[in-house]
Order: C-alpha cells, then sequence, then structure tokens
C-alpha cells in the first residue's frame, strides 16, 4: 500500500495540516480541544478582527507566537525533510503557518496560508520579524497595525504559494495527506487536483475526513509521527 506506492511513485506531493504539528506542542483547529473549539475564527482570525476586536486581535495572535517560540519540528518534520533529499517527495504543500517544514531542512514548500514567524504593517505592508509582538509593540512606523504574515479570514491567498500547489498537484501520481480535516478552501482541492490527474491519493489523518471518500487509501486512528518513522524503517529496508 502506501509504503509501496512511496518506493515506486515518481512524483510525490505532501498536503499537511495542523495535525502535522500537534507532535510539536501546537494545538490544531478542529480536534476536540482546537483552538475553533474555544475562538470563533471569524471574530478573532478575520481583517474585520483587526478593526472591531483589536484588542483580542493582538491577545490572541501575541499567544500564538509565544507558543511557537516553545515549540519546535518533530521527527516527523525531519523525516520529510530527508525524504526530499533523497527524492522519496517532491514538495510540501501546506496549510501551516509555523515555519517547521523550513525549519526541519525542507526547501519545496508552499506555504498557503503565510507564516507567524513575520509581522507586517497592514497600512505599509513593511515586514518585521514576529519579535514586535513578543514585544507588545503592534504599531508599524508609519502609524499603521502590525499584523502577522497569516492569511486572515477574507483575505486571498499568497498568488505564488497557490500557483505551486496547483502545478505540484497536477505532477504528483502520489499525492499523502497529513493531519487536516479538509475542510477549508482551496487548500482542500488539491487532493482532488492530484486525482483528477491519476495520482493515488492517501489520507493520513486521526479522524476521518471529508474527502475520504476519494481517497485510495486512508489512515486514521495513527499519530503522524509514528506512522512517519514506520514508513521510513520500511524505506530504509528494501
Ligand atoms: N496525527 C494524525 N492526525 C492528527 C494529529 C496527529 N498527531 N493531531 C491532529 N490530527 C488531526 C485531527 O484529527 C484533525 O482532523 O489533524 C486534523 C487537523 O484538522 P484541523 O484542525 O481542521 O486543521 P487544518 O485542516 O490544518 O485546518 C485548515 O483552517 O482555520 C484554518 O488557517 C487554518 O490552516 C488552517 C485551516
Amino acid at each position: 500500500m502506501l509504503l509501496d506506492k512511496l518506493k515506486e511513485s515518481n512524483y510525490t506531493v505532501v498536503l499537511t495540516g495542523a495535525g502535522m504539528s500537534t507532535e510539536s506542542g501546537l494545538p490544531d483547529f478542529r480536534s476536540s480541544d482546537g483552538l475553533w473549539e474555544k475562538e470563533d475564527p471569524s471574530r478573532i482570525a478575520s481583517t474585520d478582527a483587526l478593526n472591531r476586536n483589536i484588542e483580542k486581535f493582538f491577545e490572541f495572535y501575541r499567544h500564538r507566537v509565544l507558543g511557537l517560540q516553545d515549540c519546535k519540528p518533530h521527527t516527523g518534520h525531519r523525516i520529510l525533510a530527508k525524504w526530499e533529499k533523497e527524492g522519496v517527495i517532491n514538495s510540501i504543500i501546506t496549510q501551516n503557518v509555523d515555519g517547521f517544514h523550513a525549519e526541519a531542512g525542507s526547501r519545496n514548500v508552499a506555504e498557503l496560508h503565510g507564516t507567524l514567524q513575520k509581522v507586517h504593517c497592514h497600512m505599509c505592508g513593511k515586514e518585521y520579524d514576529n519579535d514586535k509582538y513578543v514585544n507588545e509593540q503592534y504599531q508599524c512606523e508609519c502609524g499603521g497595525k502590525l499584523r502577522p504574515s497569516v492569511v486572515l479570514f477574507g483575505e486571498m491567498l499568497p498568488e505564488e504559494a497557490l500557483l505551486m500547489a496547483a502545478e505540484e498537484s497536477e505532477k504528483a501520481d502520489l499525492f499523502i495527506v497529513l493531519g487536516s480535516s479538509l475542510t477549508v478552501t482551496p487548500a482542500n482541492q488539491f487532493p482532488l487536483i492530484a486525482k483528477q490527474n491519476g495520482a493515488y491519493l492517501a489520507i493520513i489523518n486521526m479522524e476521518p475526513t471529508e474527502l475520504d471518500i476519494y481517497a485510495d487509501e486512508t489512515i486514521h486512528h495513527r499519530k503522524i509521527g509514528e506512522l512517519l518513522k514506520e514508513l521510513d524503517e520500511g524505506l530504509a529496508a528494501q
């Protein structure tokens, strides 16, 4: 099954979601203890929140930036980076904003939802390191508000990342989803694009997802870190 496909595929693309980073200590969004179980995303992670709920917005994102500082990529991130170097996988499309794939050494990564590692001015666009939020400095030199360089609800996704994700999905003959509920568009379209182009679609997620019916293989109730370790050992044994 998936191990055989990893061995025989010519072009493997991985789509990751928040379930890829829970074993690093970061919460996901829609599990029972997920972020959106405690906050309404439209009221806190939206451009509207920047205007109408700014104190809560700053507090929410400062908390997430501080949380990021205490966490780091886990073995699963490092295995994906190793597999890229070994040619086992070709690229990663991620919905995550933690920067952990790059930090673990992956190079071919499309960050669909931007990054928490940076903040920028909502008015002039000037970019700063996310330390500004750590130090509770929320204002640009121009007087504009500083916001994280993540895609807020109501905003367009970065053109370059979208283009790369579409191109990679069309080239894939093996497409693996790791740790996403696949509920958010357009990220949840890329597995379907790959499938329509003849790819073998494997969905690895603790809980069933909305796209399981399209998958050639689903693996639930397994932790991603452990599973990637097992697959890596299987590849090494070949
Ligand atoms: N191993 C396997 N699966 C896991 C693990 C784990 N260790 N931890 C969590 N999961 C699964 C959960 O069961 C859940 O179904 O990962 C999935 C994560 O789904 P979501 O929380 O919905 O996160 P994601 O799919 O990445 O959300 C997409 O929504 O709010 C937006 O911008 C936000 O990028 C995010 C997008």
